[in-house]
């Protein structure tokens, strides 16, 4: 048996293992700087709170929270849940996930068959991208604007496709991966229409509104699904914990319809069987304990000047031609160079001056991908290291500008 040949037919080489591949190129290289990851700040998770309540409920409850439980979540979880954000639904529509990517993967599988058609935010968040991919999903991309997703666009492929095949739009409406760029209102609301005037379910994945640092809230897209149009079956929201308490402790919830809900509570059961336990008691014990409030204001306390120091080191240093739009939260922030310029190869440049990023081309699904973009987390480096990760970055664009293809002439 030839056991190399069997692990090379194994192995898919998907977006994500390069992603890994590209950030464990600059790991534990002295001096690096990284903007490239999709982490929150450690400096920001509730370690000392946690660690007594971790204590407590394996003290008080380890005989039951150290056994299985029941699929679709804790009952003092969703019970928290439900009172700490004001919601108007009942257990059986909520699941607790392990995770926004298992809430993301149960609604997909519980909802498309092979050749199903999904729309998506374009670019859009990678995971989902490999997830949909991976179900076997024909993924149609709708561009993204300043104000969210191209609804012209999206009544086209609608027009086009016809609305049978199509199962789901799947959306990231506040502070999107990749682009940092918020739906405004008026999107939400006619994306509301339109999502009902055609009967496709509306996938809404909300890992970031809770992370504004500027502006005022916007209602979510199963609120206003509710609220206006009656209509809350039409949406699953997907929330998680992940960048509020840290992405270690797998604890996202989702909210739909409750025939929905029992559905992939069905498929948790099968790929994971129960959502960590002792992770949703201590997260339940958190919020009963009032703590989530003060701690989302640690939190944007210490997003604030990390946001306003990467928009100043940007303005300060990057060529004129490089665009952006201000996000008013979350964790990223999307740059755009000139289209004849291509950051998958600005990247190798880049780590030639010691910074990393994410190239754009990453976000898009397979066959549609455009090259001129990049995304920034601005969470995870320091104020210092943003301003020299800035700087040097400007640099190798500069270089990738002045090479002789570039059709730039641009010299520092
Ligand atoms: C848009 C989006 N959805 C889902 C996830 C996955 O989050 P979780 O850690 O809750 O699985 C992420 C993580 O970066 C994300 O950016």
């Amino acid at each position: 048996m030839h056991w190399n040949k069997k692990y090379s037919q194994l192995t898919q080489k998907m977006k994500s293992s390069m992603i890994m591949d590209l950030i464990e190129k600059t790991q534990g290289i002295p001096g690096f700087i990284s903007f490239a990851g999709g982490s929150p700040s450690a400096e920001t998770f509730p370690k000392k709170h946690l660690g007594q309540l971790f204590k407590q409920v394996i003290e008080e409850k380890g005989d039951d929270i150290l056994q299985y439980g029941s699929s679709g979540g804790d009952k003092e979880l969703k019970q928290a849940i439900i009172k700490e954000e004001g919601l108007s639904v009942g257990l059986d529509e909520m699941q607790i996930c392990s995770g926004a990517a298992n809430g993301i993967y149960n609604a997909m599988r519980t909802l498309i068959d092979p050749g199903d058609i999904i729309i998506v935010e374009s670019p859009t968040f990678l995971g989902s991208l490999v997830t949909f991919e991976a179900a076997g999903a024909k993924i149609l991309p709708v561009a993204m604007q300043a104000d969210g997703m191209d609804l012209d666009q999206l009544n086209d492929l609608i027009r086009k496709h016809g609305s049978k095949k199509i199962k789901f739009i799947y959306t990231i409406p506040d502070f999107q991966n990749p682009t940092g760029l918020t739906m405004s209102l008026e999107k939400r609301e006619e994306l509301v229409e339109i999502a009902l005037k055609n009967e496709i379910f509306i996938l809404e994945d909300d890992p970031y509104s809770k992370l504004r640092l500027a502006g005022t809230p916007i209602d979510s897209i199963f609120e206003i699904a509710g609220k206006k149009y009656h209509s809350q079956m039409l949406v699953i929201a997907i929330r998680s914990f992940s960048k509020l308490l840290g992405p270690g402790l797998r604890i996202a919830y989702a909210l739909a319809d409750k025939k929905i809900i029992n559905y992939m509570d069905s498929w948790l059961q099968k790929v994971n069987n129960t959502t960590e336990r002792v992770s949703q008691q201590a997260v339940a014990a958190f919020l009963d304990k009032g703590l989530l409030s003060s701690h989302k204001m640690l939190i944007t306390e210490t997003y604030r000047p990390l946001l306003k120091q990467i928009i100043t080191s940007l303005q300060a240093h990057m060529p004129y031609d490089i665009k952006w739009v201000n996000p008013q939260g979350g964790m990223f922030l999307w740059l755009e160079l000139p289209e004849d310029l291509n950051t998958d190869e600005l990247f190798d440049k880049a780590v030639e001056q010691k910074v990393a990023f994410l190239p754009g081309s990453k976000f898009y699904p397979t066959g549609y991908e455009k090259h001129n973009g990049l995304r920034l987390n601005f969470t995870f480096p320091t104020k210092e290291q943003i301003d020299e990760g800035i700087k040097r970055l400007s640099k190798a664009v500069k270089i990738l500008m002045s090479s002789p293809n570039s059709g730039f002439h641009f010299l520092d």
